[in-house]
């Protein structure tokens, strides 16, 4: 049975961050508020009413994070651009502050001899555009090729992949349906305007991004969706959920369609949010790889909500569940690429895993759940490989505790523990665990 070790020579090993996860330094240099600023600021919207106004204070710890970065030997860092702090507004004036700390970012990263990974887009709208709607206004999406225009001029000769967007899905359905997450809007399905003006978004990014020779991913939350039982209902109710959480983001991507929504109640044109041209923007631009996001798979069942046409259910059999309550199912993984592999052939662009990693709660927890859920993962990861899956990277979540949204400070998803009050990092075990693996699998020595 192929394992971690046998993932293919060449493979990319990096960790993952976001910038208002981690940065802080919310009013500093000119960057302009976000939508984040002003959802943390909402009574009773955080667990505890955390917010990232501090967060890993990155903004000033940056050259002992990228010293971290270093210890683990990765190939790659995954990062987020903050949009306000290149545009305060989210358009026009660019504030040469903002250019400036990714500037330093992105040097002192080469220097380390690790290439950068930026996503241009985790979740922080500049609160002006949100004022003007969002990303329910479809002029969002041209203020973001705006942007990527922007930072792809100032970095692109030193940063060779980008990463347009982060989870669609979460974002679309968190912050614009179920007001879980920023913007704080609970429009249920009236809020899947806001995913194809992300698509749209991504589509302008991506030729824009190509056109200056440089590599386009998107990462997208993918899971494989599995109905509770074979019965007819649970079966077309898991099918509803799969089109939802998957094929909306990877349909219109690989296939330039969109996937039958029909069974969500919401017509082709998703509301008259579709025009002509648009889904031959989104696919456009062949993606040089598929940003893969897991975390867990997801069990559906029929209706009992009637607003909804599905019931997400727990796993209560797998063998562990975070501290977040997600079941550990190292096993989805590799399922989730062959069933992308099934449902898109040859369209199926090189798959970089850009997220996956485990929360404890306490930091006084060993590490031991976390080495294992990423030893699982990767091993699942190496069998999808020998299965014929091309695979090119994996980059875990996250180097170091954060701001973990709605949970605010209480999900720790870090290799690095980070102490809140005195911005104290200790790298936990299972950072040198994987500082081992990267450095065993790099000089090719076999379990
Ligand atoms: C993903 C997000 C990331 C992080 C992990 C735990 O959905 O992209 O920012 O919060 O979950």
């Amino acid at each position: 049975m192929p394992d971690r070790y046998d993932l293919p020579p060449g493979f990319r090993w990096g960790v993952a961050t976001a910038a208002y996860q981690i940065e802080g330094a919310v009013g500093e240099d000119g960057r302009g508020p976000s939508v984040w600023d002003t959802f943390t600021a909402r009574p009773g919207a955080i667990r505890d009413g955390h917010t990232g106004a501090v967060a890993c204070d990155h903004y000033h710890r940056w050259p002992e994070d990228i010293a971290l970065l270093q210890g683990l030997g990765v190939d790659g860092y995954r990062f987020s651009i903050a949009w306000p702090r290149i545009q305060p507004t989210g358009a026009g004036t660019v504030n040469p502050a903002g250019l400036a700390f990714y500037d330093r970012l992105v040097d002192a990263l080469l220097d380390a001899g690790i290439t950068p990974l930026p996503t241009l887009f985790h979740w922080d709208l500049p609160q002006a555009l949100e004022d003007n709607g969002g990303w329910l206004d479809r002029d969002t999406a041209h203020r973001f090729a705006d942007y990527a225009t922007v930072m792809a001029d100032r970095l692109g000769d030193r940063v060779p992949a980008w990463i347009t967007l982060n989870e669609p899905f979460v974002h679309t359905v968190f912050g614009y349906a179920l007001g879980i997450h920023a913007p704080g809007r609970t429009l249920m399905f009236d809020a899947l305007p806001a995913a194809h003006h992300q698509l749209l978004a991504h589509g302008l990014a991506a030729s824009i991004l190509h056109d200056r020779g440089l590599d386009v991913l998107i990462s997208n939350n993918l899971t494989p969706v599995g109905p509770a039982s074979p019965s007819p209902a649970d079966t077309a109710a898991a099918k509803a959920y799969d089109a939802l959480h998957n094929r909306l983001f990877t349909d219109p991507l690989l296939l330039g369609r969109y996937p039958d929504l029909t069974a969500l109640g919401v017509p082709d044109d998703i509301f008259g949010a579709v025009r002509p041209g648009d889904l031959d923007l989104i696919a456009g631009t062949p993606l040089d790889g598929l940003g893969v996001n897991y975390y867990n798979p997801t069990r559906i069942g029929a209706p009992t909500d009637p607003a909804l046409p599905f019931t997400l259910l727990d796993i209560p059999e797998a063998p562990a569940h975070t501290a977040f309550g997600w079941p550990v199912v190292p096993e989805g993984l590799r399922q989730l690429l062959l069933d992308l592999r099934q449902s898109y052939g040859s369209s199926l662009p090189p798959i970089t895993i850009t997220e996956n990693g485990c929360s404890v709660t306490e930091e006084t927890a060993p590490d031991h759940p976390r080495i294992t859920f990423l030893a699982t993962h990767l091993d699942a990861l190496a069998q999808a490989a020998a299965e014929g899956i091309d695979i090119r990277g994996y980059y875990t979540w996250s180097l170091l505790d954060n701001f973990e949204w709605a949970e605010g400070y209480h999900q720790r998803f870090g290799l690095v523990h980070v102490d809140f009050a005195t911005q104290q990092r200790t790298p936990r075990a299972s950072y040198a665990w994987y500082r081992d693996l990267i450095a065993a699998h790099r000089s090719c020595r076999v379990k």
